[in-house]
């Protein structure tokens, strides 16, 4: 297969038939030009394409909830809709920096992992975490909100820091 499979579906249009609201989408283009970016200075070898289809649609769940379950429901609309599992992955793993099987349980997800694999899925993952709304934030921001939010002992404080590096050698 080509990596051409995947650029049907960078489309905002999606979003729209999904009923995504118009915050969503914008974020969701922010967060495209973000994963752009990330793999174009990324060394390893990245679907593009891939990338930007999967950052394009990672908050389609948001047609349904703004809670966390929102990546496993938005999984679930694409798996529905016969599309790539490619792309349902970078979906249902593109939470923070990854969750546990363990740390999911806790807070009632279906208990599976949720850790980012593949290069794109990565990418996705971190070009959220890096955009704020619609907005570009540094690693630093993303720490200090996590640490309010998660406690300064969290495993995701060292899991975010560890994805950065690998994925901008920063
Ligand atoms: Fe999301």
């Amino acid at each position: 297969m080509t990596s051409n499979q995947y650029n049907q579906y960078y489309s905002p249009t999606i979003l729209k038939e999904f009923n995504c609201p118009s915050y969503v989408i914008e974020h969701s283009k922010a967060v495209m030009l973000k994963a752009t970016y990330l793999a174009l200075n990324f060394k390893g070898n990245v679907d593009l394409d891939l990338v930007k289809a999967g950052a394009m649609l990672h908050d389609v769940g948001r047609s349904q909830t703004n809670g966390i379950e929102h990546a496993v429901i938005g999984a679930k609309i694409l798996e529905d809709n016969g599309f790539p599992q490619e792309i349902v992955k970078i979906v249902e793993r593109h939470i923070g920096a990854g969750i546990t099987r363990n740390e999911a349980e806790i807070i009632g997800l279906p208990p599976r992992d949720y850790l980012p694999v593949t290069f794109e899925e990565k990418i996705v993952s971190h070009a959220d975490n890096l955009i704020h709304g619609t907005s570009e934030v540094d690693l630093d921001f993303v720490i200090r909100k996590w640490k309010n939010k998660l406690g300064s002992d969290h495993p995701s404080i060292p899991r975010i820091i560890k994805l950065h590096h690998e994925l901008t050698g920063e």
